[in-house]
């Protein structure tokens, strides 16, 4: 599912707010990946990886929980080494299942995967060969073209889609090569602005209206490969050094809870930082992106057409 079409939990939103569980989890398995992108420091991070054995036995916690999709985001999921073992394993459990991933990493078994996937995206931010190699810091670029030239030729492309990371003054001359690319594959194409720090900040037109009311901490959370749980991404300030991470919006460590997300999604702690965020916006959610901030929007009309009440 995404995560913006909200509609059919509104409901539950409004009348079960921390008491919802969550709709949809991203699953950061790993920090590794094969970059060293300019606009991201996780490839600094040393997290490490979520043990396979923890993953199914969340992945078990998460359908009692009638948990409905689940992300694989990182780091790059096929930089951890279980991938297709986990794949296989969200797919027996019916998540709807979305991968996102920079493509730079050999991987022979799309024709295995793709069946299972609700959605792929690979983030391309550069079509020229030196742009590309410059952004994501890899001289991968051959490995990431011939992945996306085998999987355009698999029959899946209604699921595949080019993700684009806009940055000023660095790669706008890029956005129509990559978006013809993806029409020359058949893939979908998005665009969307880089998230702020450092060097960036300058470069970053914010958003100047944001919904009052934010739901997406009562039906999303982020688990990152050490086992924190963040409401979202933006909050989180995942792309940042480690150091400059809002550890003081986790909700909590799966590892203090004996490894039990409910434990962990329903505490005091958990539940006072969701309504903290349902109520407030803070500096960072003045760069959140689309596929949030729009199920705010969603909710909000879905209020004021007192679609429930
Ligand atoms: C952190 S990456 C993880 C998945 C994978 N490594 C990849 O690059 O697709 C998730 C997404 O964040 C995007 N991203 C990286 N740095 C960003 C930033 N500073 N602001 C916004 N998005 C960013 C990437 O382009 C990618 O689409
Ligand atoms: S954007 Fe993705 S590939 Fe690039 S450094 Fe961050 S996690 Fe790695
Ligand atoms: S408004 Fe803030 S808390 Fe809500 S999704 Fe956006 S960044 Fe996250």
């Amino acid at each position: 599912m995404q995560i913006h079409k909200i509609t059919p939990y509104v409901k539950m939103v409004q009348y079960f707010k921390e008491q919802c569980p969550p709709v949809s989890i991203q699953l950061n398995l790993t920090n590794y990946c094969a970059c060293k992108c300019i606009m991201c420091k996780k490839h600094e991070w040393k997290l490490g990886s979520i043990e396979p054995d923890i993953v199914i036995n969340l992945l078990d916690q998460f359908k009692k929980l009638n948990v409905e999709s689940i992300v694989l985001s990182g780091g790059d999921p096929f930089a951890y080494h279980n991938i297709l073992h986990i794949i296989e394993e969200i797919s027996k459990r019916d998540f709807k299942l979305g991968i996102l991933t920079a493509g730079n990493i050999q991987f022979d078994y799309w024709t295995a995967i793709l069946p299972k996937l609700t959605w792929l995206r690979f983030s391309i931010d550069a079509y020229d060969q030196e742009q590309w190699s410059h952004i994501r810091g890899s001289s991968r670029y051959d490995v990431m073209r011939q992945n996306l030239e085998t999987v355009s030729k698999l029959g899946h492309n209604d699921k595949v889609r080019l993700n684009f990371c806009k940055i000023k003054n660095v790669n706008e001359d890029q956005e129509e090569k990559v978006r013809n690319l993806a029409n020359e594959l058949g893939f979908g194409f998005a665009a969307h602005d880089v998230r702020t720090f450092e060097e960036f900040m300058h470069k970053q037109d914010h958003h100047s209206f944001l919904e009052q009311k934010c739901i997406v901490p009562y039906v999303h959370c982020l688990i990152e490969s050490d086992g924190s749980v963040f409401p979202c991404c933006t909050v989180m300030n995942e792309n940042d050094h480690l150091e400059n991470v809002n550890f003081e919006y986790v909700l909590g460590n799966i590892k203090d809870f004996n490894n039990d997300f409910g434990k962990l999604w329903f505490s005091e702690k958990a539940n006072e930082m969701k309504n903290m965020l349902y109520n407030n916006r803070v500096a960072e959610c003045s760069t959140c992106p689309e596929r949030y901030y729009s199920s705010n929007i969603e909710y909000s009309k879905a209020v004021d057409k007192g679609l429930f009440l």
